[in-house]
């Protein structure tokens, strides 16, 4: 059986360094960046298949970032999901963010639960933005919570409190690195990753169609034989 598509995962990296090399401020290539996740996002919602698009675009790391790229990333997101939202219901597409939002302003907060909430009938595509995300901190706050209840730590009850349980099949990294850099270790177990030098904001749904073609010609074992 040829592989299924079902959670595709994308660390969006190369903002800064596109712009850069057009000799513009970094932030342009951020602005660039979010018109590349429209259609993207608008791709994998056409193909049927693809069950959950999870795209990182705000790590628990960016804080470290000056205040003006991060201040200049707030307020990108925020009147970015407000524009998005005719195009998240035209496709039919649910918009769902994990991370700890709460590290975020209440303001953007609210924006984000808002779309969420306007979204949720949606039955299509989910789109997940990775926002204040980190891989370790999904998993403190998974195991923090399992301890609260009571429940005991297994590989179930923790996939379960993890904010995303649904295994990646395929992960892609633009710009050019070869890293993860704290992205869904524990959904990405069997991931087929594909790095591609193409910076973000460059990235098209045909770079992407050849990526899943080639998913489809991978042997994926998971531990046993053929
Ligand atoms: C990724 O692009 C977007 C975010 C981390 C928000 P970068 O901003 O990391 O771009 P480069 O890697 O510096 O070019
Ligand atoms: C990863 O990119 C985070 C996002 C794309 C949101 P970074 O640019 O932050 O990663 P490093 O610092 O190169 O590992
Ligand atoms: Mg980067």
């Amino acid at each position: 059986m040829r592989n299924e598509i079902r959670h595709i995962a994308i660390i969006m990296d190369g903002n800064g360094r596109w712009a850069e090399a057009q000799g513009k401020k970094r932030v342009k290539g951020h602005e660039k960046g979010a018109e590349v996740v429209r259609d993207i996002t608008t791709f994998c919602s056409i193909h049927k298949e693809i069950e959950r698009l999870t795209l990182y675009a705000f790590s628990t790391e960016n804080w470290k970032r000056p205040k003006y790229e991060v201040d200049f990333l707030m307020k990108l997101l925020d009147g970015w999901l407000k524009k998005e939202l005719p195009i998240y219901l035209e496709n039919d597409i649910r918009f769902k963010a994990i991370g700890d939002i709460s590290g975020f302003s209440t303001k953007l907060q609210k924006t984000i639960q808002d779309i969420e909430k306007k979204t949720l009938a949606c039955k299509g595509l989910t789109q997940s933005l990775a926002l204040n995300y980190g891989s370790k901190d999904e998993v403190i706050r998974a195991v923090k919570s399992l301890i609260k209840q009571n429940i005991e730590v297994t590989e179930a009850s923790l996939e379960y409190a993890l904010d995303t349980s649904m295994p990646v099949d395929i992960l892609i990294r633009s710009g050019g690195d070869k890293r993860l850099s704290n992205f869904l270790l524990w959904q990405s177990a069997y991931a087929e990753l594909f790095f591609t030098e193409t910076l973000w904001p460059d990235f098209t749904p045909d770079e992407l169609q050849s990526i899943l073609e080639n998913f489809k010609k991978i042997e994926r074992r998971f531990g046993g034989l053929k």
